[in-house]
């Protein structure tokens, strides 16, 4: 026996059918918004996450999964997938023309080494996108909208967006100064982490989840008395608009996301399930002022987020937003005899040709298991070939919900087949075409 490795997990058979539904719906909609996947490499120098994911954030300083490969480079497994998305994007000189913004989606695995608990894997798939080239903060509502949207169409209902922005540099300059001075009163009396928070990334403070700090975070300075002008008027046409648009959202001014690469609005989307269960953001995002210039693009400005799709499919396991049906195949093919094989063969691959999910027994089996195991497929027809079909060049098809049979000539099926699955189609939106 070998064990999976720690914090990760298998995803197969049905859950993998979940997995792609959702991230085949996610990637439908991003398409709409005018977004182009990326595929990037799942492996990065680690130079691109100590820059750009902040080397004061809890990802860089505990997370990573990094190696020296034989060449005695520095690879990191990504923790996330922005960095290397806007890397791609100034390696392929997508900036040149200037025709901005750049609009990419991505999916995929991303690797954290963090203690593993409900919805936490150290190896989890995101989808996300990035916008890049912004000016307006009209992008970031398209951005925050797209995401409320897809989780709308996924089915959730009552979701909870909190907001919050974190101003320019200046802003954050200062009130990084107010809070140094609030809570070097009480810093000795917080959670280890925040005493570290404290010395290396104070805004993190405000993250804490320990009853006693978050008793002294209450009182703590708020960032929206440090906005300057500017970042105070784009939160606002944020806000407005999300009001207008009858789109809720919470203020959370305590919310500053665990990367350090943002400026300006940041938001996280919240869901708890119909039975109480949370497990942790369902997504995250922001928008950021100096990530594309530090990757060694241009001075431009870009906003994105992203979606842990385990949570996902987790949470509409929970809540039962997956459509239930059962799956079905097309048909289900009995060769009675050996000698009948090869000829159900034929007419299998023939069939798969035209787009029918047929399954077959290659078993030698008696008529009545065989009937079972169509049974336990959920075929909707049976084809049964005997020698006297074999030599005649006909076959049995049975309808397993009606339980008629007909007798019907090869060169005939194909007709009879794309008659009887066009009329269930208009009815059941079959998969057949
Ligand atoms: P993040 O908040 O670190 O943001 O991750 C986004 C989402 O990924 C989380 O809300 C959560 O659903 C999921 N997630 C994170 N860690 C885990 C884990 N260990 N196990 C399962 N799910 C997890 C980012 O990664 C940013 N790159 C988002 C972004 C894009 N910001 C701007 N553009």
């Amino acid at each position: 026996m070998f064990n999976i490795v720690k914090g990760t997990h298998d995803v197969i058979l049905n859950e993998a059918t979940k997995y792609t539904y959702v991230e085949n719906l996610l990637e439908r909609v991003a398409e709409t918004y005018g977004f182009k996947e990326f595929r990037t490499p799942i492996m990065e120098y680690s130079e691109l996450f100590l820059r750009s994911t902040g080397e004061s954030s809890d990802i860089v300083r505990k997370e990573m999964y990094t190696f020296q490969d034989k060449g005695d480079r520095s690879i990191t497994l990504r923790p996330e997938i922005t960095a290397g998305t806007i890397r791609s994007m100034v390696n392929e000189k997508l900036f040149a023309n200037q025709d901005y913004p750049i609009k990419a989606y991505y999916v995929g695995p991303n690797f954290r080494y963090e203690r593993p608990q409900q919805g936490r894997y150290r190896q989890f798939n995101q989808f996300g996108i990035e916008c890049v080239g912004v000016t307006s903060p009209f992008r970031d509502i398209e951005a925050i909208m797209l995401g409320y949207n897809a989780l709308k169409l996924l089915g959730f209902k009552n979701i909870t967006l909190q907001i919050n922005s974190l101003g320019d540099k200046q802003t954050r300059e200062d009130y990084q100064k107010a809070l140094r001075e609030y809570y070097s009163k009480y810093v000795d009396e917080m959670c280890d982490d925040c005493k570290e928070r404290f010395n290396i990334n104070i805004l993190r403070i405000l993250d804490c989840k320990v009853e006693h700090d978050i008793e002294i975070n209450k009182n703590s300075p708020k960032i929206e008395d440090y906005y300057s002008g500017e970042a105070r008027r784009d939160f606002e046409i944020i806000k407005d608009f999300l009001t207008d648009n009858g789109i809720p959202f919470e203020i959370n001014s305590n919310l500053v996301r665990g990367l350090d690469y943002y400026s300006g609005v940041v938001f996280e989307y919240r869901y708890t399930s119909s039975q109480g269960k949370d497990y942790g953001a369902l997504g995250g995002g922001g928008h950021y002022n100096n990530l594309v210039k530090e990757i060694g693009g241009p001075d431009i400005e870009g906003v994105g987020f992203a979606f842990g799709i385990e949570r996902l499919v987790k949470l509409m396991e929970d809540d039962s937003l997956f459509n239930n049906e059962e799956e079905t195949i097309d048909l289900y093919i009995m060769p009675i005899g050996m000698q009948n094989q090869k000829i159900c063969f034929e007419l299998a691959t023939f069939l798969r040709n035209n787009g029918y999910s047929v399954d077959i027994c290659l078993e030698n089996k008696a008529i009545g298991p065989m009937f079972k195991k169509a049974e336990r497929r959920n075929a909707l027809y049976a084809i049964l070939i005997g020698d006297d079909e074999a030599k005649n060049k006909t076959l049995n098809l049975k309808n397993l919900t009606s339980q008629e049979q007909i007798t019907v000539k090869f060169d005939d099926l194909l007709t009879i087949l794309d008659d009887m699955f066009g009329e269930c189609e208009d009815e059941h939106d079959h998969h057949h075409e």
